[in-house]
């Protein structure tokens, strides 16, 4: 089996950091490309339709300085980067995107930003892991 494509689901945490870098230094041994999609959650209660709109953009603006230091990170390395903002349910859509693009590998973090801290995995990562039918890593 080869990788030539990662797909790193980043939500800014330490922990999906940490996979991130994983990621990067696994790429630049193997000469993989590497996807970093950041995923922006729906509203919670049903707003209007432009609320639901600018909820979004928000969630944008939050991702788009992130993951600018993400492809700065790989300025000076070899290794090919690219990075991209979804909307959805982050598992769901992290599951779609790695199957839709045909990539090799997810990566991941167990844990990321929220949460309740009594579980022992992520309630995205625990998704992902169960519906993907694409290879996951999860990173301690
Ligand atoms: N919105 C998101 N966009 C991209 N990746 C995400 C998102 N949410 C979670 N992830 C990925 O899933 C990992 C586990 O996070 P998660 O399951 O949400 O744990 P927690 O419940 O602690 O927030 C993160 O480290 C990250 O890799
Ligand atoms: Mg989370």
């Amino acid at each position: 089996m080869e990788i030539k494509k990662m797909v790193v689901a980043y939500d800014g945490s330490s922990e999906s950091e940490r996979a991130l870098n994983w990621a990067i230094d696994l790429a630049g041994k193997i000469r993989s490309d590497i996807v970093v999609v950041s995923v922006v959650k729906p509203p919670e209660f049903s707003p209007t339709v432009s609320e639901i709109e600018e909820f979004y953009e928000d969630g944008e603006k939050y991702f788009r300085p992130l993951l600018e230091k993400v492809e700065e990170k790989v300025n000076f390395l070899n290794i090919s980067l690219r990075t991209e903002i979804l909307r959805g349910h982050p598992a769901e859509s992290i599951v779609r995107y790695a199957y839709d693009r045909r990539a090799d590998l997810v990566v991941l973090g167990t844990r990321g930003n929220g949460g309740f801290k009594s579980l022992i995995i992520g309630s995205v990562a625990q998704k992902v892991v169960t519906y993907s039918k694409v290879p996951v890593a999860v990173i301690k």
